[in-house]
Order: structure tokens, then sequence, then C-alpha cells
């Protein structure tokens, strides 16, 4: 522990105001300067996934990457699993002044996280790779838990203050985990056309809850894809970039609406919007090549954002 970081995040808080629960911005007004690294934010690991996907490791897959499932300075920040445990490799670079001895390695147990996870000790862990981890029957450094499950709920919980984890939710995490065979660490660009592609896993995601008529699950995953698509949209940072920014602003809206007419019960209705809503996504207007250049996917542009300081 170190009481410091924790007044320190408070201030940042209290002086920048609201906090977007996002990756870039979000880390930026809730980290220590220091804590965003060019490195992870332009690259990751080739993901390889074992093959045979259903709909609980797809829906784990977009769990992994949602703050949402997160409480405290975890969401706050926007850092999601996939913020240490990158394509569900370890993030090497992963660095927060006062909880990092050395990158890679992160205090979990602390009060910058949540009050009730804090040990009294300063005490650094090695970021492991979750590749291969469902053929271990031991979790943790110190091999305390003896199921994977019980694991990521307490990662969840205790860990990263997070609500309690409904079962749906485990099996979705779990699921998705045991889909990470172990596999050679390829770093691959961060880009735009990764990132759409994915939004289009995660739409195809939502269709299930669609089908099935249970609202309160297409609702959540909505929510979810939201906050995906918010990711996106602060790669897209200056003003001047309307067309890119109120392209993911409308589909994001488009989202919400889908939510509200499956919470309607209008499901015949909800599907069609899904699937103009997909057609849509998949054919991006025009002004995402013009600003792509300029914006945060560039590395060169994202380095330059990274040395400004926060608001
Ligand atoms: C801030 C960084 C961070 C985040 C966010 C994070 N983890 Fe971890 N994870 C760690 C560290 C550090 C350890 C080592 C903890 C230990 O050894 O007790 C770990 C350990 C694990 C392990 C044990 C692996 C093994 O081989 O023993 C699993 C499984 C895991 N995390 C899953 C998750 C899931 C699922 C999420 C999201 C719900 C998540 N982690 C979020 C840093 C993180």
């Amino acid at each position: 522990m170190r009481r410091f970081i924790v007044v320190i995040a408070t201030l940042a808080g209290l002086v920048s105001g609201q906090a977007a629960a996002q990756s870039l911005v979000g880390a930026r007004e809730w980290l220590l300067p220091g804590s965003l690294s060019l490195e992870n934010l332009s690259q990751r690991p080739d993901e390889r996934l074992e093959d045979g996907r259903n709909f609980y490791v797809a829906f784990g897959r977009l769990a992994f990457r949602a703050p949402d499932i997160l409480g405290g300075t975890a969401r706050k920040a926007g850092l999601s699993c996939q913020a240490c445990h990158a394509s569900g490799f370890a993030t090497h670079a992963f660095f927060i002044p006062g909880l990092s001895d050395r990158p890679g390695r992160i205090d979990v147990s602390n009060a910058f996280w949540h009050l009730r996870g804090e040990d009294g000790i300063d005490n650094p862990l090695e970021i492991p790779s979750l590749r291969g981890v469902k053929t271990k029957d031991r979790f943790g450094h110190d091999a305390r838990t003896a199921s994977l499950r019980d694991f990521t709920r307490r990662v969840i919980v205790m860990e990263f203050a997070g609500d309690e984890p409904d079962a749906l939710l485990l099996d979705a995490l779990v699921a998705y985990q045991e889909k990470l065979q172990p596999a050679d660490e390829t770093p691959q660009p961060v880009t735009l056309r990764q990132d759409l592609a994915d939004i289009l896993g995660h739409l195809d995601t939502l269709r299930v809850p669609l089908a099935e008529e249970n609202a309160a699950l297409a609702g959540r995953i909505a929510t979810m894809i939201r906050g995906q698509l918010g990711f996106i949209h602060e790669r897209f940072a200056d003003e001047d970039m309307r067309g890119s920014r109120a392209a993911l602003e409308e589909w994001s809206r488009r989202l919400v609406g889908i939510a509200d007419l499956a919470e309607a019960g209008q499901w015949p209705q909800a599907r069609q919007h899904l699937a103009a809503l997909r057609a849509a996504i998949a054919a991006p207007p025009p002004a995402f090549a013009a600003d792509l250049p300029r914006s945060l996917y560039d590395r060169t542009r994202l380095a330059a954002w990274l040395s400004k300081p926060a608001r």
C-alpha cells in the first residue's frame, strides 16, 4: 500500500470532475502520470483463440474488455482485464507509479483499487499470462485457488471492487479464458480496422439475446459494446473530426435504441435495427479514412497526445 496514491487519485478526480470510463482519457485522468504507455496503447498481441467459439466465449471476450464489470478506480480509469492481460498474454509494459516496482508488475491488493482489498503490504506481483490457463489446477502466485471460476470472481469483487458477477458472466469469462491456448506472442498494431471488426463480432453476440428475447441481457451487452465504441471515439480526439465522431455517436445511440426496443418487447424491430446497424458499421463513412492519419490510431499522434499533460 502507498497511501499517497489514494490521495492524489482522489484529488485528480476532484479536479477533473466527471471521469470518462474509457481507456485513454479515463486512464489519463485517474492514473498517475507515467501510467500510460505508447507500447501498450499502440500494439497488442495477436489473439489466436482456440477454435470453437460459442456465445459464452464471445460474451466472455467482450466482458474481458469491458471496464464496467469492475468497480472503483479500475472502472473509472477504463481498465479491463484486457489492460493487464492483453489478448490473454501478460501486458509487459503495464506500470503505475507507486503500485509497480517494475513494468509488468502491479500491486492488486491495494486501496487504490479497493479499500476492502488493502492488505497493508507493498507487494507488486508479476502479471501472469493467461495463455494455457485451462490446463492449470492452481491459480495465483500463492496457488491459493483451485478454480478459475473462483479466481475470476475474486479478481472482480475483491481486487477491483466490482459488483458480484452472476453465473452467466462467470461462465462466459471462464469459457473465454479457456480458449486462450498457449501461443507465440506476436504484437500487432492497434488499428481502426481491427477495432471495427471486433465491434461487428460483438454485434453478432448481441443477436443471441435478441433471438432469445432476453431484454436484460440485450441491454447489458449493448452497454458493453457502447463502451468499446467509446474507446474508438477517444482515438478521434480532435473536435474537428466531426464526421467520424458523429458516426460513432450515432452508432452508440442506435444501440440504446435497440436495447429500448428489446425492453419494450418489440423483438422483430430490435432484430431489424441490429441488422441495419451491423450493415452501417461494416461500411463506415469516408470520414474515417480522412481522419485516420490524424487520429490517435497513428503512433506519432498518440505519442504526442501522451506527452501532453492531463487537463
Ligand atoms: C491491474 C492489472 C490487472 C487486471 C485489471 C486484471 N488482472 Fe488478472 N492478474 C493480475 C496480477 C498482478 C495477477 C497475479 C495475482 C496473483 O498471483 O495472485 C493476476 C492473476 C490472474 C489470474 C491467475 C492466473 C494464474 O495463472 O495463476 C487470472 C485467471 C486472472 N488474473 C484473470 C483476470 C481477469 C478475468 C480479469 C478481469 C476480470 C483480470 N485478471 C484483471 C493483474 C490484473
